[in-house]
C-alpha cells in the first residue's frame, strides 16, 4: 500500500517525549542522561522495547548503536534510515537528540498501523554519545560507523573518571553482537534548532544545507601550587589566572570573526581547588566554530599564539591539544530537496539553514545521502535544562520528517 496523506499521531509522539524524559529528569524540568549511564540503559530498553511492539526488529552493534528496522518490498536496497540520539549533556534538556528518535519511533508506529509497504526498509536509529559531554569526541560512535574513528580509538576513550567507553558500554549490556558499519541510502534527521533563527523569523522549518567546522582541544596550565596567605603576588605563578586570560582571549578571538564564528572554554578543572591554596595547575577544553574551515584554521592559529604568550608572560607552561576536527559539512542536495518538498507540501514556512551543532548526521553524510530538518527552540536556548519546544513544531517536523523519507522512497522505487 502506497502512503497517502498520512500524519504523525501528534499527542502520542508528544506522550512517548514526555514519558521517556522521566528517566534522568533533573529537579529543573530537563534531563541527565549521559551516554552508557544507567539511565542510558534505561532509555535504551524502553526504546528496544517499543521498537519491537510496532514490528521492527532490534539490532545493537558493538558500539551500543542501536538500530529497529522494518523490512521493505525490495530487500536489496539499503535501508533509509531516521537517526539520533538519546544521550544528553548534564544539564541537557528533553529536546535535543531525543525528538529525532521519537518522531522516528512514531513514524515507525504509523507505518505498522497503516500497513505501509516502503521500497526500501526503514531503518531508525539511536547513535551511542552524541554529545560528547562524557566521552569526548562528539559523535563517536555515528564517526567510528562511518569509518571516521576506528573501533579501538572508541573504546579508549575514557571519561574523567577514568573509565572507557569500550568498559562503560559493557557495564550497561550494550555491546551488541552486529558488525559496526553498514550500508544506507539515505540518513534524515530531525532535531531542534538550537539556535535563534526559526523563532525569530516566524518559520516552522528549517531545510539544514550543512553543518560548520567544529576544533576541540584539551589543555593543562601548570603553574606552582602555594600559600594563599603567605606568597606574596610578585611570586604567585597562579595557574588559573593564566586560563582566566584564555577565556577572554577565546571570547575575543571569536568576537573578532562574529558573526559567523563562536569560542567556548566549557570546563575547566582547578587544581588542588582549595580556597587557601594558589592554583598550580588547570585543565580546561575550548571549541572554536565556523562554517569556513579556513576560518577556523585562522581561528586555530590565532588561538595557539595567543595561549602560549598569555603562558610565557605569567610563567607558566601551557600543553595544548587538539582532540576533534570536524570538518565542514555539507548536505546531499537530493535529501535536501525532499524535506523541501516535504515542508512544501505540508505549507509550511521553511528556510534553509546550517547547522551550528554538531550531529550524527555530520558523520554519516560521509557515507550515505543525508539531510536534517530543524524545528525552533524557545529563545534559541539548549544545552540548557529549560530547552524547550511546542507540541505543534515537533508534530511539523515529525511530517516533514516523514514525508521526505516516503518521497525518498518513492525515488528509489522508480
Ligand atoms: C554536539 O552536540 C555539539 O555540537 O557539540
Ligand atoms: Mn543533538
Ligand atoms: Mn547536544
Amino acid at each position: 500500500m502506497s502512503a497517502p496523506n498520512l500524519v504523525v499521531n501528534s499527542d502520542r509522539l508528544w506522550a512517548s517525549i514526555q514519558e521517556t524524559a522521566a528517566i534522568g529528569a533533573t529537579p529543573k524540568g530537563g534531563i541527565c542522561r549521559l551516554a552508557l549511564s544507567d539511565e542510558d540503559r534505561r532509555v535504551r530498553d524502553w526504546f528496544a522495547e517499543a521498537c519491537r511492539a510496532c514490528g521492527c526488529s532490534v539490532s545493537v552493534d558493538a558500539l551500543g548503536n542501536m538500530f529497529a528496522r522494518r523490512p521493505g518490498r525490495n530487500p536489496k536496497l539499503p535501508p533509509i534510515a531516521i537517526g539520533s540520539h538519546l544521550d544528553t549533556q548534564p544539564t541537557g534538556g528533553k529536546y535535543d537528540g531525543i525528538i529525532g528518535v521519537l518522531a522516528g519511533l512514531e513514524i515507525m508506529r504509523l507505518l505498522d498501523e497503516a500497513g505501509v509497504e516502503t521500497e526500501a526498509p526503514i531503518e531508525l536509529i539511536n547513535w551511542t554519545n552524541e554529545e560528547g559531554a562524557r566521552f569526548a569526541p562528539a559523535m563517536l560512535a555515528s564517526g567510528t560507523f562511518a569509518g571516521v574513528f576506528t573501533p579501538d580509538y572508541a573504546y579508549a576513550r575514557e571519561d574523567r573518571g577514568g573509565v572507557s567507553f569500550g568498559s562503560a558500554l559493557d557495564a550497561i549490556g550494550y555491546r551488541g553482537a552486529e558488525p559496526i558499519g553498514h550500508p544506507l541510502s539515505a540518513h534524515f534527521e530531525l532535531h531542534i534548532e538550537q539556535g535563534p533563527i526559526l523563532e525569530a523569523e516566524g518559520r516552522t522549518i528549517g531545510v539544514v544545507t550543512g553543518v560548520q567546522s567544529i576544533r576541540w582541544y584539551e589543555a593543562t596550565m601548570t603553574g606552582m601550587d602555594g600559600h594563599a596567605g603567605a606568597t606574596p603576588m610578585h611570586l604567585r605563578r597562579d595557574a588559573l589566572l593564566g586560563v582566566a586570560e584564555i577565556v577572554r582571549a577565546v571570547h575575543a578571538l571569536a568576537m573578532r570573526y562574529a558573526p559567523g564564528a563562536v569560542g567556548t572554554v566549557g570546563m575547566i578543572e582547578n587544581r588542588p581547588n582549595s580556597r587557601n591554596v594558589v592554583p598550580g595547575e588547570v585543565f580546561f577544553t575550548v571549541d572554536l566554530r565556523h562554517a569556513d574551515d579556513a576560518v577556523v584554521a585562522e581561528m586555530d592559529a590565532a588561538f595557539r599564539a595567543e595561549a602560549a604568550a598569555i603562558a610565557s608572560r605569567s610563567g607558566l607552561t601551557l600543553s595544548l591539544e587538539e582532540t576533534w576536527r570536524s570538518p565542514a559539512v555539507h548536505f546531499d542536495a537530493g535529501c535536501v530537496a525532499a524535506v523541501t518538498g516535504a515542508a512544501e507540501r505540508l505549507g509550511l514556512s521553511h528556510r534553509p539553514l546550517v547547522s551550528g551543532a554538531g550531529h550524527d548526521s555530520a558523520y554519516i553524510a560521509r557515507v550515505a545521502p543525508t539531510t536534517m530538518v530543524f524545528i525552533p527552540c524557545k529563545d534559541g536556548l539548549s544545552h540548557n535544562e529549560a530547552e524547550s519546544a511546542t507540541q505543534a513544531d515537533v508534530a511539523a517536523g515529525a511530517n516533514v520528517l516523514l514525508g521526505a523519507v516516503l518521497a525518498f522512497d518513492r525515488g528509489l522505487g522508480e
